[in-house]
């Protein structure tokens, strides 16, 4: 099986942690999201005194395509300051699987190796739109 390429993806990934803004975990993360037509939207985690309302940074990146008009992707790395790699959390398990379907999911570690899942690995059996069709 040949597996695509994600260095480019996975360097923007480690880049976008630099806006990160972690004044209480301190705990920098990155992500980098790949458009169908081969853009790449950045997002970092933006946290904020009520600790509930901090953002994930792949949830920032996928609000800022959904906010230009963007519904087409194909894959998404995220780089954090663990060393090893970093999973994602369940609400943007759940976020990233609803708005961008089943989609690469690249984690990149301290030394910018890569390991790709696809989100149905991380989120199997899903909630989804779907579900609320029988409703
Ligand atoms: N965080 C992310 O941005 N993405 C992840 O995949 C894991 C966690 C952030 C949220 C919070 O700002 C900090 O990391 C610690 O949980």
């Amino acid at each position: 099986m040949t597996q695509i390429d994600y260095n480019h993806l996975a360097q923007k990934a480690v880049e976008s942690k630099k806006f990160a803004h972690p004044p209480y975990s301190n705990f920098h993360v990155g992500a980098a999201l790949l458009t169908e037509s081969g853009e790449i939207y950045s997002g970092c985690n933006v946290e904020n005194s009520s600790f509930g309302l901090t953002i994930c940074a792949e949830r920032v990146a996928v609000f800022k395509a959904y906010s230009e008009g963007i519904r087409k992707f194909k894959a998404i790395a995220v780089a954090s300051d663990d060393q090893n790699f970093c999973p994602p959390c369940g609400a943007c398990r759940q976020v990233l699987m609803d708005l961008c379907g089943d989609i690469d999911f690249i984690m990149v570690d301290g030394k910018m190796q890569t390991k790709v899942f696809k989100l149905s690995e991380l989120l199997p059996y899903a909630f989804g739109d779907e579900n609320l069709k029988s409703k």
